[in-house]
């Protein structure tokens, strides 16, 4: 099939079109390489997926949006994958603009090019930062999703809510996935598991905000590639048989389903595992919890596991030793390619 992947060169674009290409499918990635961080990463997940000739890297913004749709129509997508956003909880609060654009403007972009080019399913990323505070744990789908805690949450709702209009009115099935603190080999350098390594290597102290005490449903990124790959096949249709707690909209095919591990951490459970890894024990700078964030992200993955039979499994040890291992490689060519420079 032929897949229109948007985030191409982001942490989870890359690996989820590594897997389709390994596949055997066709891959357009889409991508604006935005120096959010270091775009070499960017750059070079990119080049790594440029090795398959089914790839075709297209390097433009999603607010460009005759580059966006002259892409798009040239690929002419079965399946679209919209994952290019302004992440991060914390970053919002300084840099509003970046996610008003790349999450509200690109993501209409995104549904205006969709609804002419009739993908047969359009998928999307939304986040578990728009269930805020909520204390009912597990987050079900269902549960409201009006209280966000930060910009950042709010543009993924408004994306969500921008995509059940275009889905009644449009009639193309979407599916907007919320994820949960996804990480793993080639990841994000803003998120925490690659600060803490970063923080390692330089014999600085790791920075533990909200002294520790807050709980994340860590999510390892192939089970969460798994779980999208499953969805783009469960497309939202009102022919197909009900399912258990499904959230399928009675006036437009589309539905959230939750992508999360469904076994929140505390985090000083998290550098302990970290410790055990590394094989010593981490410095850590106890800070306070930081605006936007929120104390404990706890998934319900039963309509995932309603809907493609499938729920994330790789225990948290195995994930964090599987970063590690990259980030030692990874962080040996950085320095040596700095070196060259
Ligand atoms: P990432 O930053 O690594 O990847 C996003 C990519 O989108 C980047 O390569 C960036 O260059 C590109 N991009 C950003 N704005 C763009 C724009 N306006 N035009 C074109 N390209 C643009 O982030 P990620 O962790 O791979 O996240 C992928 C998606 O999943 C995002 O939508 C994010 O909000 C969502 N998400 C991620 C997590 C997580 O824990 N990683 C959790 C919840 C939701
Ligand atoms: C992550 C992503 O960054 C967001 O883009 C995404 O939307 C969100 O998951 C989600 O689940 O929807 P976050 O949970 O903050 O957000 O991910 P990390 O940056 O890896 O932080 C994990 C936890 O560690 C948080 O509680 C954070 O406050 C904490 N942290 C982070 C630290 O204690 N120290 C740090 O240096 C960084």
């Amino acid at each position: 099939m032929k897949y229109f992947v948007t985030g191409s060169a982001g942490f989870i674009g890359y690996h989820l079109a590594e897997r389709l290409l390994a596949a055997g499918h066709a891959v357009t990635g889409y991508d604006g390489i935005t120096p959010y961080y270091d775009p070499r990463l960017k750059a070079e997940r990119h080049a790594r997926l440029a090795r398959h000739a089914a790839f075709t890297p297209v390097v433009a913004m999603l607010e460009d949006r005759p580059a966006l749709d002259r892409a798009i129509d040239d690929a002419a997508p079965d399946i679209i994958v919209h994952l290019a956003a302004q992440p991060g909880v914390r970053y919002s609060l300084d840099f509003p603009e970046a996610y008003a654009s790349s999450n509200v403007v690109g993501s209409l972009h995104v549904l205006e090019a969709a609804r002419r080019v009739r993908p047969r399913h359009l998928l999307l990323a939304s986040s578990s930062s728009i269930y805020g505070m909520l204390e009912d744990l597990p987050w079900r789908e269902g549960d409201s999703t009006d209280q966000p805690a930060s910009l950042y949450a709010a543009t993924k709702k408004s994306m969500e809510l921008m995509a059940h209009a275009y889905a009644h009115l449009h009639d193309v099935p979407t599916t907007a996935f919320r994820f949960f603190t996804v990480y793993g080999p080639w990841g994000r350098p803003d998120m925490a598991l690659f600060r803490f390594f970063e923080a390692i290597a330089a014999g600085r102290p790791i920075e533990l905000y909200g002294n520790g005490e807050m709980r994340r449903d860590f999510t390892y990124v192939d089970d969460l590639v798994e779980a999208v790959l499953r969805l783009a096949d469960a497309s939202p249709s009102h022919d197909a048989p009900p399912v258990a707690g499904d959230t399928l909209s009675p006036i437009a095919p589309f539905r959230v389903v939750n992508i999360g591990s469904g076994r929140p951490v505390g985090l000083i459970e998290f550098v302990e595992v970290i410790e055990r890894i590394v094989g010593r024990p981490v410095a850590r700078r106890l800070l306070p919890m930081q605006p936007g964030d929120v104390p404990v992200t706890f998934a319900a993955s039963d309509l995932l596991e309603a809907l493609t039979g499938y729920r994330p499994a790789t225990p948290l040890a195995d994930g964090v030793r599987r970063f590690a291992d990259w980030y030692a490689e990874y962080g040996q060519n950085l320095t040596s390619r700095d070196k060259a420079r």
